[in-house]
């Protein structure tokens, strides 16, 4: 019988995204996950966080934060393009980011990344002023109110910096996901810079970049 890799792939994709995605992971995702996951994570994740870190672009001295990152590979990406930038990287998941301090320990030991426990909403970084901020695949943002996470990511984006939301869902499409994405930012004065869809082995990947209020 043979079982084709996109199948598998899918899969996964569901089994990350309904389980890992909506809250802190469970025990059955992390008993799946050495199973599964760097299978799934070198074979997809690979490009649908390249394209997301291509789109964001870090430049050589910029400071960026990103919020809900995982396994860091995404992370790592960025630090790789870093020189004597910096990035701050979040996730309220222990498990997520000790395994993202494990995967970029180079980039700690230099001083490029950091990364922290904690929830976006009320998050407090001292004197931090970040170029650019982004989520891939963080559920608040297309699918509940992120009122509260706006208003901390206003305080620490600088006021020309940009936020980059990347999200997918198998059951949507790029365009319904980038208008839940865009009604999320609500009335509270964020502006639409771009909208953009990457077509990312076969799936489609949304991408919201918003400017902060004035
Ligand atoms: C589906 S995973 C995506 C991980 C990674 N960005 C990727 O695309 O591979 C979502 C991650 O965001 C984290 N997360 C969700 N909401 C968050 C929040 N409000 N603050 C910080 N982390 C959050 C979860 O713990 C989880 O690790």
């Amino acid at each position: 019988m043979t079982i084709r890799m996109p199948n598998l792939l899918s899969i996964y994709k569901w089994f990350q995204f309904e389980i890992i995605e909506c809250g802190r992971t469970s025990g059955f995702m992390l008993s799946i996950a050495p199973r599964m996951g760097r299978l799934g994570e070198m074979a997809m994740a690979h490009d649908r966080l390249g394209w997301a870190v291509e789109v964001l672009s870090p430049r050589q001295s910029e400071h960026i934060l990103e919020i809900g990152c995982g396994h860091g590979v995404a992370a790592g990406l960025v630090c790789d393009r870093l020189v004597d930038g910096r990035l701050i990287a979040i996730d309220r998941s222990a498990a997520m980011i000790e395994a993202a301090r494990r995967r970029n320990a180079d980039h700690v030991a230099s001083g490029r990344a950091e990364f922290r426990v904690a929830e976006l909403a009320g998050l407090e970084l001292a004197s931090a002023c970040f170029d650019k901020a982004f989520a891939v695949r963080v559920g608040v943002f297309a699918r509940s109110d992120p009122a509260s996470e706006l208003a901390t990511l206003r305080q620490h984006l600088s006021p020309a910096g940009r936020l980059f939301l990347f999200h997918d869902e198998p059951s949507r499409s790029a365009a319904e996901i980038l208008l839940r994405l865009e009604s999320g930012l609500g009335s509270s004065g964020w502006g639409v810079e771009a909208r953009l869809v990457g077509a990312v082995e076969g799936c489609e990947v949304a991408c919201l970049i918003a400017r902060p209020p004035d």
